[in-house]
């Protein structure tokens, strides 16, 4: 992807600002914006200076879903462009997501519909105004909440909430977010980028190893039954430890009950104090 049209990135102190960018379409998600996110997406998970995602909307909205003039109506007559971009929408906004590698948060201004709900429940954390609107609008409009937005709704929140909300299509603000459980944190909208901020320099305290794979193995164990998630967990300790270039466990407990110089209840651990030997030459 050469120049970014609908997507812009400000990369700063370690935290790439991510925004959906068609605010004269309150970001309405097109083939074009998909494409954009997902090879976004791609680039930021490989790129050494980004510690933490924030993904947002431009122009005071997060997203107001699927475009409904250039994804449906536009892909309706090209069966094979549609499975294309359904592919790569799906891709960046559940998949890659899901189990990105580093910290993602969804930053939450004015409108939230349908499709977007698949990014904001994708990513790790949600912090949102309190007077966003959010709608699974689909009942409203003659569709079901498509794509895997009925499933990721039904698996993220408390079900009865998740069968008002699809059935009856009604908007919600973002303190009614966070009381369902789609979102993490709701603050009046002058502190929403300084709130979102806050969160992610917090993540980027932490070894970025340990919240790798503790991220990722809270999000396995949801569909595996406690035999297999005592196995699995076993085992991702074991590589952990065994691969961790920071060596976090070892200097976690020398730092608590050698040198008593931090608490774990209050405060991560400090990097970078316990790093492996050098190679040596030849
Ligand atoms: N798809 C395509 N275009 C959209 C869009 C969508 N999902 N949402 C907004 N737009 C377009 C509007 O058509 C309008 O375009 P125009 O200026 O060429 O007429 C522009 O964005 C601004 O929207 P507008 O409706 O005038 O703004 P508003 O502030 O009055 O209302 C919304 C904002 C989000 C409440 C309203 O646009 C809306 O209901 N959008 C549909 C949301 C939805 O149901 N999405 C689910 C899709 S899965």
């Amino acid at each position: 992807m050469s120049e970014l049209k609908h997507v812009k990135v400000v990369q700063r102190d370690g935290i790439s600002w991510v925004y959906l960018n068609r605010p004269e379409k309150k970001n309405a998600m097109n083939p074009r914006l998909h494409e954009e996110m997902d090879a976004t997406l791609i680039a930021l998970e490989n790129d050494t200076d980004t510690k933490v995602v924030i993904i947002a909307g431009a122009g005071g909205n997060f997203s107001a879903g699927q475009d409904l003039k250039e994804f449906f109506r536009g892909l309706e007559g090209d069966a094979a462009e549609r499975k294309r971009i359904q592919g790569l929408a799906n891709s960046w906004r559940w998949h890659r997501l899901y189990m990105y590698s580093k910290p993602t948060i969804c930053m939450v201004d004015g409108f939230c519909a349908g499709g977007a709900f698949m990014q904001l429940l994708a990513s790790d954390f949600v912090v949102t105004a309190e007077d966003a609107v959010y709608s699974l609008s689909e009942v409203n409009w003659g569709i079901i909440p498509g794509a895997l937005v009925a499933k990721v709704v039904s698996d993220s929140i408390l079900y009865r909430h998740a069968l008002y909300y699809a059935c009856l299509g009604e908007p919600f603000d973002g303190k009614e977010a966070v009381r369902v459980g789609f979102a993490n944190i709701a603050v009046p909208k002058d502190e929403l980028e300084a709130k979102t901020e806050e969160l992610a320099k917090k993540l980027m305290a932490k070894s970025p190893q340990v919240l790798r794979a503790t991220k990722q193995a809270m999000r396995m164990v949801r569909t595996m039954d406690i035999q297999q998630a005592g196995d699995y967990l076993g085992q991702v300790s074991l590589a952990l430890k065994a691969s961790d270039p920071e060596k976090s466990y070892d200097a976690g407990l020398q730092q608590f009950l050698d040198k008593k110089s931090f608490r774990p209840f209050f405060e991560p651990f400090k990097l970078g104090t316990m790093l492996p030997p050098a190679k040596k030459e030849g």
